[in-house]
């Protein structure tokens, strides 16, 4: 179960986001819009959402997730393998301290961003894409061993980030599309297929057992239903425009 959330408001810059979508830029006014929703959607699941603000020199800065790993064991701030993201860092540190004693980071000599781990219980696979390589990975699996905790690595040929193809929603269902459905590292989960015109809405997100959607994807949402969860839906297409996700705005502890 989770208590706590962590997110950064989105600034103006949002409009200048790393992109491969071809969807047209945001627009910052809904983007807020959307993002106060997503909050309130984390606040309905039972959770204590602390919001930091915006750093107007970091257009993706709201994608709060990528630069820290929380677990219930310790905090280790990562080391983003886009350039114009690695000063996001930085600003999170603070924010940390108020809930963790300490935290740990990986040096610079590799790179990860945790948009590319997911968590399974007390395992975190790590994905290994253009923003995280096997030097950042192998750091983050050092620090978690350390803790108690283990890692693996996934070989991917096509995501941007892990989560980006792949949402684990407890009681061993992995939601997925694409690459991760024939990949034999999640051989073992019951595997829900996301069909390629919804892919956006392979990353869904568990919270306390109500699953958030991206809103717009029925079948997906049909499908997530059909398994018993309880679903919120959260409109998302200014973050979408930017690659960005539904765990990608939010770190959760
Ligand atoms: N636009 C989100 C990212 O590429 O990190």
């Amino acid at each position: 179960m989770f208590t706590r959330a962590i997110v950064r408001k989105p600034c103006e810059a949002i409009v200048n986001g790393l992109t491969t979508a071809n969807l047209g830029a945001p627009d910052y006014a809904l983007a807020c819009e959307q993002h106060q929703d997503y909050v309130t959607a984390l606040q309905e699941c039972g959770l204590q959402v602390t919001e930091l603000p915006a750093l107007k020199d970091y257009p993706d800065s709201c994608f709060v997730e990528d630069v820290a790993l929380l677990t219930q064991h310790c905090a280790i701030l990562t080391h983003p393998g886009a350039l114009s993201r690695k000063g996001e860092v930085a600003y999170i540190t603070a924010a940390l301290n108020a809930f963790y004693s300490s935290t740990q980071a990986i040096s610079d000599k590799g790179h990860a961003e945790a948009g590319d781990i997911m968590m399974v219980g007390s395992h975190f696979y790590i994905g290994l894409s253009e923003r995280t390589n096997l030097i950042g990975a192998n750091e983050i699996i050092r620090i978690l061993s350390k803790h108690g905790l283990s890692g693996s690595t996934v070989k991917m040929k096509e995501l941007l980030h892990l989560k980006t193809g792949v949402s684990y929603l407890e009681n061993n269902n992995l939601l997925a599309y694409g690459e991760i459905m024939s990949h034999p590292d999640f051989a073992e989960y019951r595997r829900i297929e996301v069909h390629e015109d919804e892919q956006y809405a392979a990353n869904s997100l568990w919270i306390n057992g109500t699953i958030l959607l991206p809103k717009g994807f029925p079948n997906t949402l049909k499908a997530v239903q059909q398994l018993g969860y309880e679903t919120r839906e959260v409109a998302m297409s200014e973050f979408q425009k930017i690659d960005g996700g539904l765990s990608c705005l939010s770190l959760r502890f």
